[in-house]
């Protein structure tokens, strides 16, 4: 059973309007005003700033935007600046994610930068990598993850930067679909990632950094994929845009951080 802190966040990607927003966080933090676990909330830029006011009285909960631009200020029309995001409350940034490789055309080059410049600025990164269903059907999925994570985060951070990064394990088949990694599945890949970290950072970072599971996180599979040694938690999408969903998930975390409690 993990030894870390679980970490339940919830990326809203491009959903709710700003006052339906606003009403979503409000209603999550009557729902659990001071959860047991560490829980995130990345919605859409526009709502981070007022998003971050009604979170502030909440312990244990932290506000992530889900992307930012890679430069501090300039010419760059349309995007932001991860300086802004900090000033606006954002702790963390969502960097890697398949929908923007996927749709948004990022590559390699353009995370790395993004994660430098993100880090640099304060912020925490949680780092996404994942892979399509077709490289999983050839069993080369840990291969590719692996270069995923060593061209983006292993070549490239320091083992004061990697300390501020949780990664996320997210198989582009299984977000929005339905389908969800088994426990095995996600516990494998998880278990690979973190020898990885091992082997470059050594034991202390490796041991300490959080792997979340995110591809069809919902109240029927959380616990059972959390409960796994090396997974630290969820990124949740579409779940986490009902209340009584991302409450259900985030009371999994909880039972599973309890039960560790008093195992240890
Ligand atoms: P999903 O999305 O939970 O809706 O599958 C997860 C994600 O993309 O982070």
């Amino acid at each position: 059973m993990s030894k870390r802190n679980l970490f339940v966040a919830g990326n809203w990607k491009m959903n709710q309007n700003f006052f339906d927003g606003m009403a979503l966080v409000k209603q999550l933090v009557e729902a659990v005003p001071a959860p047991g676990v560490e829980v995130c909330i990345a919605p859409p830029y526009v709502h981070l700033h007022i998003a971050h006011h009604i979170l502030l009285p909440h312990t244990n909960y932290v506000l992530a935007a889900q992307n930012c631009y890679e430069a501090y200020a300039g010419a760059f029309t349309g995007e932001i600046s991860p300086l802004m995001l900090k000033s606006v409350g954002a702790s963390y940034v969502i960097l890697g994610h398949s929908e923007r490789r996927n749709i948004l055309g990022e590559d390699a080059g353009r995370i790395r930068a993004k994660l430098k410049l993100a880090l640099a600025s304060g912020l925490r990164v949680i780092w996404c990598c994942g892979e399509p269903e077709s490289i999983r059907k050839a069993e080369t999925h840990e291969s590719f993850v692996l270069q995923q994570l060593k061209e983006e985060i292993l070549d490239v951070l320091s083992k004061e930067e990697m300390e501020k990064v949780i990664l996320a394990y997210e198989p582009v088949w299984a977000i929005g679909t339905g389908l969800t990694a088994t426990p095995e599945q996600a516990q494998a890949m998880h278990a690979c990632l973190r020898k990885a970290l091992v082997d470059s950072y050594g034991t202390d970072t490796g041991e300490a950094t959080r792997i979340l599971y995110g591809g069809s996180c919902k109240p029927s599979n959380a616990r059972a994929i959390f409960e796994q040694e090396d997974v630290d938690g969820g990124l949740v999408g579409g779940a986490s845009l009902d209340v009584d969903s991302f409450k259900a998930i985030i009371e999994a975390a909880e039972a599973i951080s309890t039960q560790t409690a008093e195992e240890a």
